[in-house]
């Protein structure tokens, strides 16, 4: 904060247009106090009602220079149960010597029957008028003896008894004690309690000082400009609070969607605004959609228990008669489709075998066999699963992003522009696709995004064969793509290990701002 003096009239102004009503108030009040005052003191003056409206005008006035909130902790010091107790009849090696001063020399049991002491007591008497050098203790016939010394007849109360008296008048702060005493109370269970008080006191700065000086006037304030307010013409004559866009504000953290759910609802608009529309399938899908009609051979690797869940519930999946007969023709020997097929023998039972989609085009396969005649432009985001070990780059459940196009004359130059726009409209101008293989495209391609100095591999695609194509009646040439979803959300959100999407780190995902393209 510049000193007072360094400002100009024309700051000073400009800082009494951006004082709330409320802080005008406290101002004004604090000033009538000669500068200084307790929020309590400033609570029913000036119209305010709850110390709460003081204080926080108080804390825009401390963020402002004009005030400062000053904080004063004190340890306050009260008797607890057994304290009042003591306090009362005295402390328990007190109570004893008492007793003990008529005869001089007592067994406990004695001790207790009289009623000096109570029988949890003894331990604490023992100890205590031993350390206060009161009594001698010897023990005879299985009892305890407590033997009066001479010259603690008539002892008088030590600082301890004498802060316990002091304490039975009530609270007191622990500064204003007999520090050594309080140690020696405290060190002893239930005498004494604390608790920590905190006091403010509010007090004028040299610059609130200033500012106050003249005077403030408290105009009616409106914080909100209306319809009302315009169209009645009121608004020339209310007083607005400019807004002081620097000012200090807490940031404000309610829920909201988790960064990948928001990725997702991008995505989606841009391939709406493509012209796409969204499908959706099932987690759970047969061998059969999720590979044989994709003209994955039965032998590929990736069928392979360490790549693909497959269930024990449900173990085997119905599949159509007529269109398993075609297929396991098509991948003997090809079928109607020109193709030679994989030759040997196709496995049926392996068909119906039940599993967790491993990757979103057994959607996009589906709704082609559905409607083979249309023309679409289709897309869908979803979740995939794969046997796969875990790290920084791999994870067993993942999304793809999917989606054909199918109309007659779609072509390569059309998929690779398409893809090109997707990730340009995501934010990645860099773009570039190298050729693949898939069993169920030719051509196929891998597409890439530079990113941090690297290009990044996203996603595969390509033209669907016509050994996927023909046996489900398509004759429209079929563009098609699948691409990762969290290698995506890992550029966008800066990540470098895919696992740290879904570790539920509350400040990440509080950081995380709620964006949109
Ligand atoms: N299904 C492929 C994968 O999971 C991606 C792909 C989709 C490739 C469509 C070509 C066509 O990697």
């Amino acid at each position: 904060m510049p000193e007072s003096s360094e400002l100009l009239d024309a700051d000073l102004e400009a800082v009494r247009r951006r004082l709330s009503a409320n802080e005008k108030r406290v101002l004004l009040a604090l000033q009538e106090q000669a500068g200084v005052a307790v929020p309590d003191d400033v609570v029913g003056s000036h119209g305010f009602k709850v110390l709460a409206e003081v204080m926080s005008a108080a804390s825009w006035l401390a963020d402002k220079g004009l005030v400062e909130v000053e904080e004063d902790k004190t340890v306050l010091v009260s008797l607890d149960e057994e304290g009042r107790l003591h306090a009362e009849k005295g402390l328990p090696e007190r109570r004893a010597l008492r007793a003990l001063e008529g005869p001089g020399r007592m067994a406990m049991g004695e001790l207790v029957k009289s009623g000096a002491i109570v029988g949890h007591e003894t331990s604490i008497a023992l100890g205590w008028l031993k350390r206060k050098g009161w009594a001698d203790i010897s023990k005879a016939d299985g009892d305890t003896i407590l033997t009066l010394k001479k010259e603690a007849t008539n002892a008088p109360p030590g600082p301890d008894e004498a802060l316990l008296a002091r304490l039975a008048g009530g609270e007191e702060p622990a500064d204003a004690l007999d520090a050594k005493a309080l140690q020696e109370l405290k060190g002893r269970k239930g005498l004494v309690k604390e608790r920590e008080v905190t006091e403010r006191k509010l007090r004028l700065t040299p610059l609130g000082e200033v500012v106050v000086e003249p005077g403030l006037e408290v105009g009616e304030e409106v914080v909100q400009l209306t319809p009302e307010l315009i169209a009645s013409g009121k608004w020339k004559e209310v007083e607005i609070r400019p807004y002081d866009v620097t000012a200090f504000a807490p940031t404000a953290s309610g829920g909201k969607p988790h960064p990948l759910t928001t990725l997702i609802q991008e995505i989606r608009d841009v391939f709406v605004e493509m012209g796409f529309a969204e499908i959706a399938g099932d987690y759970v899908e047969s061998a059969f959609w999720n590979m044989d009609v994709l003209f994955i051979p039965q032998d590929h690797p990736a069928r392979e228990m360490q790549d693909t869940f497959y269930l024990a519930k449900p173990q085997k999946v119905d599949v159509d008669a007529t269109l398993l007969d075609r297929i396991a023709a098509v991948h003997e020997s090809g079928g109607d489709t020109g193709s030679r097929g994989w030759g040997g023998t196709f496995d049926k039972d392996t068909s119906r075998k039940g599993l967790l989609r491993t990757h979103t085009t057994v959607g996009t396969i589906r709704y082609l066999s559905e409607r083979p005649d249309e023309a679409a432009r289709v897309f869908s985001i979803g979740r995939v699963f794969r046997n796969e070990t875990m790290d920084a780059t791999h994870l067993p459940e993942f999304h793809q992003i999917e989606g054909i196009i199918k109309e007659p004359g779609a072509n390569f130059r059309m998929l690779v522009g398409i893809l090109k726009e997707f990730y340009h409209r995501m934010g990645f101008p860099k773009v570039r696709v190298r050729p693949a293989y898939f069993p169920y495209t030719e051509p196929s391609m891998e597409i890439e995004v530079f990113y941090n100095g690297k290009w990044m591999e996203l996603g595969g695609s390509g033209i669907f064969r016509p050994e996927v194509c023909l046996p489900l009646g398509v004759k429209d040439p079929v563009c098609a793509w699948g691409l990762g979803l969290e290698r995506l959300a890992m550029m966008r959100f800066g990540l470098t290990d895919i696992r740290d999407l879904y570790v539920s780190d509350v400040d990440w995902l509080r950081d995380s701002p709620i964006e949109r393209r």
